[in-house]
């Protein structure tokens, strides 16, 4: 039987399949609340034409279930994206990336109308931070990046054994001070060698739907 994280997972990634339009082209995200996501989508009457997929994981679920993947320069902007996060605050701005798809999920998210995050209540916080927050970087910049996040405050921490879909590494980082998160993506972004940082403030979600013990809350 299925834990009740799982089962929250479960229940918003079917209320997400209900918002998508019949014949549309939507952006898919990655991770195992999305893979809900992918499974309701896949037993849906009123089949979509085409997915924008943020994984390579998430492009294989999509196909496997029959489900036409599309590349991202292939299209002219997608009106409606839904991904998972790994933290949330009631702003709907978001830590992502504990997957290493952070880059492409940003990029999608950039180029979509509606934004619609799918979370177990886990993922729900108060202020953003205790999740180590993940830095995208060109593997040459990976030393200079990491001592300019320290005078940042922040403490990097190289994410081992692991490239991202774009030939990347990933600094997981924690302790940094995440007060203003808009603030805090936008200095992130300016150091040399930084190709992406899974702080979505910039970019908020649109609508967010919460699995609870008592269901699924929205909020926006
Ligand atoms: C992937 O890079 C992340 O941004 C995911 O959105 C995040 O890790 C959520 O994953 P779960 O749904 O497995 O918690």
């Amino acid at each position: 039987t299925p834990n009740p994280q799982d089962e929250q997972k479960r229940a918003v990634a079917e209320a997400a399949a209900q918002r998508v339009e019949a014949g549309s082209i939507i952006g898919v995200g990655s991770g195992s609340t999305v893979n809900y996501f992918i499974d309701a989508l896949a037993k849906s009457a009123d089949p979509i034409r085409a997915a924008v997929a943020a994984s390579e994981a998430s492009a294989e679920r999509l196909r496997q279930h029959g489900i036409l993947v599309e590349d991202a320069n292939a299209v002219d902007g997608l009106a409606l994206y839904v991904d998972g996060a790994d933290e949330i605050n009631r702003h709907c701005q978001m830590i992502k990336g504990g997957g290493g798809a952070l880059t492409r999920e940003k990029i999608i998210a950039a180029m979509s109308r509606e934004f619609v995050c799918i979370v177990d209540e886990s993922k729900s916080v108060t202020a953003l931070g205790d999740f180590p927050l993940p830095v995208e970087v060109i593997p040459m910049a990976r030393s200079y990046v990491a001592r300019e996040i320290v005078k940042l405050g922040g403490r990097p921490e190289l994410r081992r054994e692991f490239t991202t879909d774009n030939g990347n590494v990933i600094l997981d980082v924690h302790d940094l001070n995440l007060g203003e998160p808009i603030a805090m993506e936008r200095q992130l972004n300016d150091l040399a060698g930084v190709v992406c940082n899974g702080l979505f403030a910039l970019r908020p979600a649109d609508v967010l739907l919460i699995g609870t013990a008592d269901g699924v809350k929205t909020a926006h």
